[in-house]
């Protein structure tokens, strides 16, 4: 990239190029925003954003747009929102959240709105959720989830519901997993899970089952890994992980198998990448990244290939990128 950074967004557009927003640079937080091409393995500069910020959210949107949202940057946390066209390569703002919030969660639902809940401002952390409509461009206030929740994961089920694991409360690592139904705009508790994590990753596999990985409990760092069961609303643990590790990413590859690269743990950070299998529920070590790397982002390419870009090594912030090919 152009520019080093950690904490930042990547989404992949329709068009195949994977634009790259904000983060925290070696200079301070970043306006900038880049794009990589796949076809050529390069990357050029595209338009700034109206805010520096990290610990962001970036969502696509049905028409294509990639709305960022929150973060926080030298002036405070951000309430703003802004849009990326990615036919003009240009950001506008676009309609402010309620409150301003870093490390929450965005998804975008299947009825076109994006919902934001939880993370953190000024006043602490949040259980309150909006919800942008991308035809008016305005946010409004939807139900709030049972618990406050900050670094959590929100993932989108087959059927419309949205589910998030686990986080920081304001009083500790949270093992509870609630489910918000975008008809009704009301969540509801489901099963926990077995072990309290923040700082974890949340994909889906094949079947419909969702992996969650790693994390840190507070007091330890998790090697662990557990499937939820959206039938049965039900956690069961799976194979846990060779390393230890939080602040990593998973990616679901095309053959079903979900990549987990990075992250850190107590003995520094990591290069290494493990691929689970979602057959026999194992973990297996694959080729390590050149670089450790944590609060970096890991983008699937339209080839497969899993780009990972940025991140922090322990030492100072990467501007440097790399592929993986699956086999
Ligand atoms: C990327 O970072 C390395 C190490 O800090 C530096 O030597 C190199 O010039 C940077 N590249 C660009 C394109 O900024
Ligand atoms: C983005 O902002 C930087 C720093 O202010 C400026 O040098 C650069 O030209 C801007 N880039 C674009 C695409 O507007
Ligand atoms: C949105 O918030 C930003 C800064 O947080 C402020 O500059 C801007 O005026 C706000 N826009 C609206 C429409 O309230
Ligand atoms: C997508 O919709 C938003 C909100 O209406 C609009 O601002 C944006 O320009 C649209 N993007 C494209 C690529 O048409
Ligand atoms: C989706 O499935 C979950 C788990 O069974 C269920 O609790 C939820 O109500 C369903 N959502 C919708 C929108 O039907
Ligand atoms: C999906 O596959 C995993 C691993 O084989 C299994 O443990 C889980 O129960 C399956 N989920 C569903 C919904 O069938």
């Amino acid at each position: 990239m152009s520019v080093a950074r950690h904490l930042h967004t990547a989404s992949t557009l329709a068009n195949a190029l994977v634009l790259v927003a904000g983060g925290e640079g070696s200079g301070g937080y970043l306006y900038s925003t880049e794009l990589y091409n796949p076809s050529t393995g390069t990357w050029i500069t595209t338009g700034n954003m109206s805010f520096a910020r990290y610990q962001h959210t970036a969502s696509t949107l049905a028409n294509g747009s990639v709305l960022v949202a929150g973060g926080s940057s030298s002036s405070g946390n951000l309430d703003s929102a802004e849009l990326y066209n990615p036919s003009t390569g240009t950001w506008t703002t676009t309609g402010n959240m309620s409150f301003a919030r870093y490390g929450h969660t965005a998804s975008t639902l299947t009825n076109g709105l994006v919902l934001v809940a939880g993370g953190e401002g000024s006043s602490g952390r949040f259980n309150s959720a909006e919800l942008y409509n991308p035809s008016t461009g305005t946010w409004t206030t939807t139900g709030s989830m049972s618990a406050v929740r900050c670094l959590h994961t929100a993932f989108t089920l087959a059927n419309g519901s949205v589910l998030v694991t686990g986080g920081l409360s304001s009083s500790g690592v949270l093992n509870s997993a609630e489910l918000y139904n975008p008809l009704t705009g009301t969540w509801t508790t489901t099963g926990s899970m077995n072990v309290a994590r923040y700082g974890h990753t949340a994909s889906t596999l094949a079947n419909r089952s969702v992996l969650v990985t790693g994390g840190s409990s507070g007091s330890s760092d998790l090697d662990s890994a557990e499937l939820y069961n959206p039938s049965s609303d039900t956690w069961t643990a799976t194979g846990s992980m060779s390393v230890v590790r939080y602040y990593h990413t998973a990616s679901t590859l095309a053959n079903g198998f979900v990549l987990v690269i990075g992250g850190e743990n107590s003995g520094g950070h990591l290069n290494s990448a493990e691929l689970y299998n979602p057959s026999s529920g194992t973990w297996t070590i694959t080729r390590s990244m050149n670089v450790a790397r944590d609060d970096h982002t890991a983008s699937i390419l339209a080839n497969g290939a899993v780009l990972a870009a940025g991140g922090y090594d322990g030492s100072g912030i990467l501007n440097s990128t790399e592929l993986y090919e699956s086999i």
